[in-house]
């Protein structure tokens, strides 16, 4: 992160260019990125999909996603540069002899390639082996790819391998789209450029500490890839866990990339884990039966399209996680993340230690204790909650809660703001593999979440049912009343 040197241009390959990630994600953000100034003048975006195209017909559809999902008006000069840099190839991806026509297009001596996977994982070792045969590409060549990256250790294991037969792991990039967004890296600024935090960050100041990633939206018509993954697998296993790696990470020596890998390891291995013996009382798995949500009424998840009335799968999952070292010992990491929640919410909250003593007795029997409050989204922004004296002069010292609020919105008013993805395709061009998760890190992930999971199958419990528009099922609510606590709302 803190080289910024001026990168080299590049061949950007999309494969799976007609595909809803890059149509409703990559176009848009690349876009951005021209209007921004940020991309090399000699940079090329190679659209690579299955389907017969023109050049011409191609553009037409990065016009009309733009017009779809931008949010704002195109503007001509930006769409012209962008446009201009546009190439559309057909390919059949399983088909080895067919990725010689890449060669017609890049340039190696010139630009470096850039190979995004935006297609199904059952594709990546064909693309990893079209490539290889290709005769394309260079020492600098890399390739981007985001998850399903399997769906246990072994899954995750084989894709790992069919890109390591083929590139070093310097050269690839796995992407957790949460590392992109501006709040997470805040956390390493927060917690390791302010002395009020780094002294008061462990087991002797910290109680406990809450993740919530709560989604409004259901499964959006993905029931498929859904129902086989489940919550824990599709937003716990990555992104809860990268924030948490976050939080609990010991400093990193400096913000290369070896450095803050090294130490999402440390926090990821000293994970306790959760297994058919202390599952039942870490962990709750919920599924939404129809509700209300914002006043509308809306399906429960068997109800969906196409679903299959006997799926078991969760959409809600909360837990109780211990981290066994020195610096977390006997302070619970809770947390938890569902669809069709109450509200779209992302927010990691710190409470601090009960004080030794209370002389305020006259104002709270047991004195609230302070809590810091760091929002992601949709508000982002960090508050914390202590307690003032009221203004008064009746001799006696009344207390009252009161918030500390630093709105980023309020704050940073005139900087511009960048989505995940421009950031991290940014990052993939400045060959700066920070913001991605290497190997080591998605297999201890995996293992630590594969405990779970088989646990969850040996107890063999259908998930608890939460209205849509709830805040989880009861069991959640119980998982913390059970030591004493309760989820922030
Ligand atoms: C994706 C999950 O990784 O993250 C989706 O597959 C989820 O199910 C999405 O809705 C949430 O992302 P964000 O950025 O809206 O919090």
């Amino acid at each position: 992160m803190q080289k910024q040197q001026l990168f080299k241009p590049c061949d950007l390959v999309i494969y799976g260019a007609l595909g809803d990630l890059s149509t409703r994600k990559l176009i848009i953000s690349l876009y951005r990125l021209e209007k921004a100034a940020l991309i090399e003048n000699d940079t090329q975006i190679i659209a690579v999909d299955l389907h017969d195209k023109k050049l011409a017909e191609f553009v037409d559809i990065a016009r009309q996603s733009l017009a779809k999902f931008l949010n704002e008006t195109i503007e001509q000069a930006t769409w012209e540069r962008f446009s201009a840099r546009l190439s559309y190839l057909q390919i059949d991806l399983t088909q080895a002899e067919q990725y010689k026509k890449l060669a017609t297009v890049v340039d190696s001596n010139k630009r470096v390639l850039v190979n995004y996977f935006s297609v199904a994982p059952f594709l990546f070792q064909h693309i990893c082996q079209g490539l290889n045969k290709s005769g394309i590409l260079t020492k600098e060549s890399c390739v981007v790819m985001e998850k399903p990256l399997g769906h246990d250790l072994k899954s995750s294991q084989e894709i790992n391998d069919a890109f390591a037969a083929v590139f070093h792991e310097e050269q690839i990039f796995r992407i957790d789209h949460y590392l992109g967004k501006e709040t997470v890296l805040n956390l390493l600024a927060l917690r390791f450029a302010n002395s009020i935090f780094t002294s008061n960050w462990d087991h002797n100041t910290i109680d406990s500490i809450q993740i919530t990633v709560a989604e409004e939206i259901g499964i959006e018509g993905r029931w498929e890839y859904f129902d086989q993954t489940g919550q824990l697998r599709d937003m716990l296993q990555n992104h809860l866990l990268q924030i948490l790696t976050f939080i609990a990470m010991e400093p990193p020596v400096n913000l290369e990339a070896n450095s803050i890998h090294r130490e999402k390891i440390k926090v990821l291995e000293a994970l306790r884990p959760i297994t058919t013996q202390n599952v039942a009382e870490k962990t709750v798995r919920g599924q939404y039966s129809s509700g209300f949500l914002k006043g509308e009424s809306v399906p429960g998840y068997l109800e969906e399209e196409e679903a299959n009335i006997d799926s078991s799968t969760e959409s809600f999952v909360a837990l109780r996680v211990d981290i066994d070292n020195w610096r977390w010992a006997d302070v619970p990491f809770y947390l938890r993340t569902g669809k069709r929640m109450h509200s779209k919410r992302t927010e990691i909250v710190i409470n601090f230690k009960q004080l030794p003593h209370n002389i305020f007795k006259d104002s709270f029997q047991d004195l609230p204790t302070n809590k810091l409050v760091i929002h992601l989204q949709p508000k982002e922004g960090v508050e914390i909650q202590m307690l003032n004296k009221v203004p008064g002069i009746d001799g006696s010292i009344k207390l009252h809660k009161t918030k500390l609020d630093l709105s980023f919105l309020k704050a940073f008013k005139d900087k511009p703001t960048f989505g995940g993805y421009e950031r991290l395709i940014l990052e993939v061009m400045r060959g700066n593999p920070t913001l991605f998760i290497s190997r080591e890190e998605i297999e201890q992930a995996w293992t630590w979440i594969d405990s779970i999971q088989d646990a969850w199958l040996h107890q063999n419990e259908a998930p608890k049912p939460y209205p849509a528009g709830s805040w989880g099922p009861v069991a959640s609510d119980a998982l913390l009343a059970h030591d004493g606590r309760s989820w922030e709302e």
